[in-house]
């Protein structure tokens, strides 16, 4: 692993402990995830012990310490969009992205997601891919918008 690019992310915050958050922010934008290895040279650079790293890793749910795909795309599970066809949504991916839930395709394009409720019930079934909504959800949709994704 490439651990240039993690002295880069350091020095551009000074090395400075207080930062950790914006540094494990810059990280996982440059991987994608919060490697382990990545977070023991953090741990070493900036004299912090590595179980408060992983503390501050695990409590926002933005860090993930498992490779993501380029995408991550959530399905709303909660009960609005569950009403409005959500399940059907959801098999729909699984069957065009060929993988379950909590999972990345094996080009590691994307990360497919459940989550409950994303505030737009009234647009439900809703996709969130990236952070952006996609809403009045069907099977169609939803193909043609994962299609779109997979040729970034
Ligand atoms: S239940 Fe899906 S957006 Fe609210």
């Amino acid at each position: 692993m490439d651990l240039t690019k993690v002295d880069k992310i350091l020095t551009n915050h000074k090395n400075d402990k207080a930062m950790l958050v914006a540094i494990l922010q810059d990280v996982q934008d440059e991987f994608r995830y919060l490697p382990k290895e990545v977070l023991n040279h953090i741990s070493k650079s900036l004299n912090i012990p590595l179980p408060e790293i992983y503390d501050v890793s695990t409590f926002y749910k933005a860090f993930s310490l498992k490779p993501r795909g380029k995408h991550i795309c959530s399905i709303c599970m909660g009960t609005a969009c569950h009403v409005r066809g959500a399940p059907v949504i959801l098999e729909t991916a699984k069957t065009h992205l060929k993988i379950e839930p909590g999972q990345n395709t094996p080009n590691m394009q994307y990360t497919l997601n459940t989550v409950n409720c994303v505030g737009a019930c009234a647009v439900g079934p809703v996709i969130q891919v990236d952070g952006s909504l996609y809403g009045n959800l069907t099977s169609m949709k939803t193909i043609q918008l994962l299609k779109k994704f997979e040729k970034d």
